[in-house]
């Protein structure tokens, strides 16, 4: 089986071809266009300069990725695109792409939930079995999710304000630090002093599950206040602060989810982390660490599979054909659309 992917939904245009090889998984091309670059002077991803720019790159892509598989739109098995959550510009321009080769080719169409390709990586790149913890903390999303199937997630926690990537992007927009900011500012915090700042942790004490980074943000814009910009080791240990306590914060809430994830589902084996923001080092240590502790394995995918791409959405759509589960040529895309339509919101898992 070879699946096409195609992923829209923010700042990157994406498109891979995965194939099932006699049930193991290749990735057979994986390209990736970012468009930093043309949002970086507006200082933050831009919905009508995305969809265009996507618009602009999506068929050449297209191309590219099946010239470099060596295949035709004959050959494939089906189409998958990312349908939501995201911007909306965006979702329709690879929906509508991929619904045209679907019907050109008379090939099945899958409309992928984005959040639900980040939480099935982890199975094409370690084949781990359901049910899992994931950890998913990105730019635009922070979740703690009971993965127990296709399609079957039960949220134990969201972020009551920003996304754990946000947090790290505009902490390093207030220390003068380059964007997107998670790399930047795990690359100043390794020659800085965590304990030089006291940053408060986010909902100290507090029950559940849910996470919180929005008044971390005005401690830290307080603190960047007080240290000159040209003053390279106070913005390294500031930024050194700024990633130990989004690191503290995000393994305390995960500590809680590992707990009670261990007794609800005994044959849970893995704790996975997906996301751009798990590609930092840090958190992977001490997720990892947790992770042992508990008795699960740790599970972390790649940074270029992390963060967003098209061998994840094909990889979605792949397991979901498996199940027969393709989808209508009138499917919609859903700006909002959570993984688990029981959750109403933030709540505290009993
Ligand atoms: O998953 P992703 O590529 O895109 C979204 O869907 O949002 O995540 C991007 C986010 C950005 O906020 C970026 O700053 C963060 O992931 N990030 C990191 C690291 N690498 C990327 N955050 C912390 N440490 C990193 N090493
Ligand atoms: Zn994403």
């Amino acid at each position: 089986m070879n699946i096409l992917g195609i992923e829209t939904s923010c700042d990157e245009t994406a498109v891979a071809v995965v194939a099932d090889d006699d049930g193991r998984p290749v990735i057979r091309v994986n390209l990736v266009q970012s468009q930093l670059a043309e949002h970086a002077p507006y200082g933050g991803v831009v919905p009508e300069i995305a969809a265009r720019a996507h618009l602009d790159h999506l068929d050449r892509l297209i191309r590219a990725a099946l010239d470099e598989a060596n295949l035709g739109f004959a050959d494939l098995d089906g189409i998958a695109a990312s349908a939501g959550p995201g911007l909306i510009g965006g979702l329709i321009v690879g929906t509508m792409a991929a619904k045209g080769i679907a019907w050109a080719a008379q090939k099945p169409f899958v409309a992928v939930n984005h959040l639900e390709a980040h939480a099935l990586t982890a199975r094409l790149t370690d084949g781990i079995e359901f049910p899992y913890l994931l950890l998913l903390i990105s730019g635009g999303h922070s979740q703690l999710l009971a993965c127990e199937g296709i399609g079957r997630y039960r949220q134990l926690g969201t972020t009551l304000d920003d996304a754990a990537g946000e947090a790290f992007d505009k902490s390093a927009k207030l220390l003068g630090l380059p964007q997107p900011g998670g790399p930047a500012i795990a690359a100043a915090a390794q020659r800085g002093d965590p304990r030089r700042f006291a940053l408060p942790r986010p909902l100290q004490g507090r029950e559940g599950c849910d996470l919180s980074f929005s008044g971390l943000k005005t401690a830290v814009r307080q603190a960047a206040g007080t240290v000159d910009p040209d003053d390279e080791q106070a913005v390294a240990d500031l930024a050194a602060a700024v990633e130990f306590t989004i690191c503290d914060h995000l393994a305390d809430r995960t500590a809680r989810a590992v707990r009670w994830f261990r007794d609800r589902y005994p044959r849970g084996t893995s704790l996975v982390a997906a996301g751009g923001v798990a590609a930092n080092a840090r958190l992977r240590t001490w997720l990892g660490a947790l992770a042992e502790e508990h008795g699960l394995r740790f599970v972390v995918p790649p940074p270029a599979l992390c963060t967003d791409n098209g061998a994840m959405i094909a990889w979605a759509g792949l397991e979901r054909l498996l199940l027969g589960l393709a989808d209508p040529l009138d499917a919609p895309v859903r700006p909002r659309w959570p993984l688990d339509p029981d959750a109403t919101g933030p709540k505290v898992p009993r």
